[in-house]
């Protein structure tokens, strides 16, 4: 996590308006949704620190493919540890062992409002934010639980903040559709690549001063501003740390296009001084 998040003083702003609004006891769901890289996990994780320094709890899960298999794992991650439902998980995933009716069982609505239940006693003794990672890796019956708690949060201190990367396929379409058509618009957060200024910042502390300024353009210019390309670039680049960048020259031009890389288009032209941006593993 980046010690300091730039170019998002807005989403910020937005993030800590909503969870001073479930201390207050009117609970939210928010939304963080961007291409790749543009820092929907960072933000994620900002917000966490935030709330805990506000005094509340944080339970956190982060979805992904390998694990969608497990029914309810994204709710177990996030409740499993909250004494107040501690000793129903036995029989909550008892229920799953084995398919029922040539399907797998889904979760009944008792148990969805006793899930729902044990949130709201939490929070009676500390507000709660509850974070999910990259919502369209969740299992469908957790995926169908945190639509069913956020259609009844406005009235508990409880914030549920989620990421999503667009263009991803998601676990449950249907259901993934649901959860976003609940959002109030304000609350439904699109992140976008950093603005140039923003960029620059960013670019600027990784290099450390004294790099020329031509070069370090040059890189924010070549990556667009995703946060994550530009963090890429530079902790791949050469000699960062221990000399200056090399001034964009007239004969570099702007490098040729990277293969591509985790965004699955093509990769950014390479800064002068730098290799074309490497594919993330
Ligand atoms: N606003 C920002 N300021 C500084 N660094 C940032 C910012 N946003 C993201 N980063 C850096 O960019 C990189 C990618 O960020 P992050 O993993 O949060 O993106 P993401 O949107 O969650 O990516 P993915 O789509 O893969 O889930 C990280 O190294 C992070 O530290
Ligand atoms: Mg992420």
């Amino acid at each position: 996590m980046p010690k300091e998040l730039f170019g998002r003083s807005g989403e910020s702003k937005t993030i800590i308006d909503i969870l001073a609004a479930a201390r207050a006891g009117a609970g939210a769901v928010a939304l963080l949704e961007g291409i790749i890289g543009t820092g929907k996990t960072s933000l994620l994780r900002w917000a966490e620190e935030t709330a805990r320094d506000e005094g509340m709890t944080v339970l956190s899960a982060t979805a992904s493919p390998a694990e969608q298999r497990f029914p309810l794992g994204v709710v177990h991650q996030l409740l499993g540890t909250l004494p107040d439902t501690a000793h129903d998980w036995g029989r909550t995933f008892a229920a799953y062992r084995e398919p029922h009716e040539g399907g797998r069982v889904q979760p009944d609505y008792p148990l969805l409002a006793e899930l729902c239940a044990s949130v709201g006693r939490a929070a009676r003794r500390t507000p709660i934010l509850l974070t999910v990672d990259s919502v369209q890796h969740v299992d469908c019956p957790s995926l169908l639980w945190l639509g069913f708690l956020s259609r009844r949060l406005e009235n508990l201190p409880v914030v549920l903040l989620a990421t999503k990367r667009c263009g991803e396929p998601a676990s449950d379409q249907h259901l993934l559709v649901e959860f976003m058509e609940g959002l109030r618009p304000d609350r439904h957060i699109h992140l976008s690549d950093l603005s140039p200024s923003a960029a620059l910042d960013l670019a600027t502390s990784l290099c450390g001063h004294g790099h020329g300024h031509e070069a370090v353009g040059a890189l924010v210019a070549g990556t667009g501003g995703n946060p994550y390309l530009l963090t890429e670039q530079i902790r791949t680049g050469p000699a960062i740390r221990s000399g200056p960048l090399v001034p964009a020259g007239a004969d570099h031009g702007a490098g040729p296009a990277g293969p591509p890389g985790r965004t699955g288009r093509p990769g950014p032209p390479a800064a002068p001084g730098y290799p074309a941006f490497a594919a993330h593993p």
